[in-house]
């Protein structure tokens, strides 16, 4: 029968762990998608198949998860990381990410970029003709002055037609809404895009960057060495 889209992100998972060699010091993604490969990770560790891994968590969740399924943990401390391992929100053509909407981006980026290489593990839903096609591109910024930050970034994009950016909350009682706050203590902003980001995108980059009180952005620009894509007739394509 037809694999539901977690079946499809258990076999885009279970793929990527295959790269995976004993001694190798693996970057640990965030999300329901790498959730799957430290399951499958811990299995083999359990079983004695891959004496020697460890990992570098990307986010407190995975810290825990990664713990409680027996895969040894590491600080990103100038150690080589061989591979990483992570999902991503959206893909594009050239495998340019979206990632972050699960609030984990910047030591996300820390660590896949400190890497040799990094496999990326979505389903088929995850591909787009642009980044931001499907909703948030998200931003961390600094708490202090983040509506001022929020300002700076909406002239990024000014004029720009169906653009519109806003501090990411988390419903916190039934009237108050609270800011997200990010494993670094952090704001995110999120940024929205009609159909998607047309144009340059390392000079979007570039110029959030330059944003001081911007901390890091979701875009991952040429990053991905690897994007495992488990398509929905259950068949798995390996793009480079
Ligand atoms: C976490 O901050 C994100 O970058 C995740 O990697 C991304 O949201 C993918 O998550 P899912 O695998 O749950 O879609």
């Amino acid at each position: 029968g037809k694999m539901s889209q977690d079946e499809l992100k258990r076999v885009a998972a279970h793929r990527a762990v295959e790269f995976v060699e004993p001694g190798m010091t693996l970057g640990l993604g965030t999300g329901s998608t790498a959730a799957h490969a430290l399951d499958r990770l811990g299995d083999l560790l359990r079983a004695g198949a891959l004496p020697g891994v460890a990992g570098v968590p990307t986010s407190l969740k995975t810290e825990l998860h990664a713990a409680r399924v027996g895969i040894p943990l590491l600080q990103l401390d100038g150690a080589r990381i061989r591979l990483s391992i992570d999902g991503a929100d959206e893909v594009d053509p050239d495998l340019n990410l979206v990632k972050g909407r699960g609030g984990s981006l910047l030591r996300e980026k820390m660590i896949e970029g400190a890497g040799e290489r990094f496999v990326v593990i979505v389903d088929e839903s995850k591909l787009v003709p642009r980044l931001g096609c499907t909703g948030a591109v998200p931003v961390e910024v600094v708490p202090f002055g983040a509506p001022h930050t929020l300002g700076l970034i909406r002239k990024v994009f000014d004029g720009l037609p169906g653009f519109h950016a806003r501090l990411r909350t988390v419903a916190d009682g039934d009237l108050v809404s609270a800011p997200f706050v990010t494993d670094n203590g952090n704001y995110i902003v999120e940024m929205f895009f009609e159909d998607g980001i047309r144009g340059d995108l390392q000079d979007i980059s570039d110029r959030l960057l330059r944003i001081t009180g911007v901390v890091e952005h979701g875009m991952f620009l040429g990053m991905a060495t690897t994007v495992i894509v488990a398509n929905n007739d259950g068949t798995v394509s390996v793009l480079h």
